[in-house]
């Protein structure tokens, strides 16, 4: 079985979220099982040069969108025994970020021609293309439209994995049908046409052969007018071939008994867990206590998230005997407001602002404590990494938070974190406060430290999954 992963962004090479993690790892655990697996990447800028001082170049080429036609070199590397083909153009790839520009419908339309252009040249065909996320979302329609005239591709099948629905790449039809040269009849309800306008999710949605999504819970709740984000009515339509299978997290990769990044290594012993809290409240101009309940945030720092909860629960939480240490970027709003707070609350509150690995680390390890109270959660690593890490998640009941934090029982003794339903800082507040109380048990609190620690968050079982959808695919 042989599959190429379409994405924008994998660790370790690049990363802004979780999508790179699960981009990052899938395809080592899918090898394990036999599966051959090509990441197919920009060549950002970004991306280290150790890893790519010894990349081979394979080919180049020009790539025709709409009137332009544009460089591509396709290079090769591999890292950590996984393939990587990297689309190299320095005008589109090497501008200081990943995201954000006012040409990202250009950038990834090239990119996704880049794709099919290097499918066509590859002496060995993928049996599937997998596709992740609306960057790439015009794959699988151009397989079955421009390139539908080449029948080595007939056999190919695809699958796209929604990350995230919130992020579609909607753009105007006028600029969608010049990159695509593409005319009204694939615009029409049936095709890419979204509101008036063209959208490269949506493109993904009619046009793969398989749907899925990275939690059960999530992959239900999109299908609903609160989560679908408009296009729960296609989801409903292709629900038959849409499927929820939720993230792991690579635990090699994330080990706080071999993390470069701590100073103090460790598996169960919450003794040895308290010292990297002491570190971190050095590193970060807390109050040094090593047992104050330290509560983490890793984030990006958007509305999905939560933060305006935060916000309005945060003169409660101060009312309790707690620190708090935020790692974040993003919405300057959400900036302005944790600024105030570490100047009301000095000592108390620590905010980091950017992208840190080796901080995140550090917040992981040294927390007791994990808060995410989002407003949706398609998977959701942080929360798997924090139960890795020893450390108590809080979360909000919602996609693939519910499908992977059990809240605890004090009955039964069962539960690995806590949670609530209703998106309202009072119930937030309140679920902080009730992890508190069992924080000041010991032995309550070294159980549900425990029952964390037996779960299983790596990638095994998931990635069986896929291997068995493929197979369904290949031979259906
Ligand atoms: P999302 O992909 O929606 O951002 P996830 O929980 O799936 O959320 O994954 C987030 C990943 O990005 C985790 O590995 C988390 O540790 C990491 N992360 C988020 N923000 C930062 C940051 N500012 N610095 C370092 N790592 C971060
Ligand atoms: C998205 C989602 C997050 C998920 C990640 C990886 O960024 O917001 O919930 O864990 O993708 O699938």
């Amino acid at each position: 079985m042989n599959v190429w992963f379409a994405a924008s962004e994998a660790a370790p090479l690049v990363k802004t979220g979780g999508l790179a993690d699960v981009v990052g790892a899938l395809p080592k655990s899918l090898l394990k099982r036999g599966v051959d697996v090509t990441v197919v990447l920009p060549k950002y800028g970004e991306i280290p040069a150790s890893y790519t001082e010894d990349a081979v170049t394979l080919e180049t080429f020009h790539v025709s969108l709409g009137w332009r036609s544009q460089y591509c070199g396709l290079q090769e590397i591999t890292v950590d025994g996984v393939r990587f083909l990297l689309i190299d153009n320095e005008y589109y790839f090497n501008r200081g970020s990943l995201y954000g520009y006012g040409d990202e419908a250009e950038r990834f339309a090239f990119y996704c021609f880049a794709f099919m252009e290097a499918l066509g040249r590859s002496e060995r065909l993928p049996d599937i293309i997998h596709c992740h996320d609306w960057q790439t979302g015009l794959i699988p329609f151009l397989l079955r439209t421009r390139y539908a005239y080449n029948p080595a591709l007939h056999r190919i099948r695809t699958v796209f994995t929604i990350h995230n629905l919130m992020y579609q790449g909607v753009f105007s039809q006028d600029l969608l049908k010049d990159l695509l040269s593409a005319g009204d009849d694939l615009f029409g309800e049936e095709g890419l046409e979204f509101y008036g306008a063209g959208s490269c999710m949506k493109a993904a949605l009619r046009y793969a052969d398989k749907l899925t999504t990275v939690s059960p819970t999530y992959a239900l709740e999109i299908q609903t007018g609160e989560y679908g984000e408009r296009l729960d009515g296609v989801l409903r339509q292709r629900s038959e071939d849409l499927r929820g299978i939720v993230n792991g997290i690579d635990t090699d990769i994330y080990d706080p008994m071999n993390d470069s990044h701590l100073k103090v290594p460790y598996r169960n012993s919450l003794a040895k867990k308290r010292q990297n809290k002491t570190v971190l409240q050095e590193e970060l101009g807390l109050s040094l206590d090593e047992n104050v309940p330290l509560i983490g945030i890793v984030s990006r720092l958007v509305g999905q998230k939560g933060f305006d909860l935060i916000g309005e629960a945060l003169p409660g939480l101060m009312e309790e005997s707690l620190q708090i240490a935020v790692l974040g970027a993003g919405d300057p709003g959400f900036e302005a407001m944790l600024r105030d707070a570490v100047q009301r609350y000095p000592g108390r509150i620590a905010v980091w602002f950017g992208f840190n690995e080796g901080l995140a680390r550090r917040i992981y390890a040294a927390s007791d404590m994990f808060l995410m109270p989002s407003r949706f959660e398609p998977c959701g690593l942080s929360q798997l990494i924090s139960l890795r890490y020893r450390t108590v998640p809080i979360v909000r009941e919602t996609g693939g938070l519910r499908d992977t934090v059990e809240a605890y029982n004090e009955i039964t003794g069962e539960g690995d974190g806590f949670s609530f339903g209703p998106a309202s800082a009072h119930d937030l507040l309140y679920t902080v406060r009730r992890a508190l109380s069992f924080y000041g048990n010991p032995e309550a609190w070294k159980q549900i430290v425990l029952n964390g620690a037996k779960k299983d968050c790596g990638w095994d079982a998931s990635s069986k999954q896929y291997h068995l959808l493929y197979r369904e695919l290949a031979t259906g």
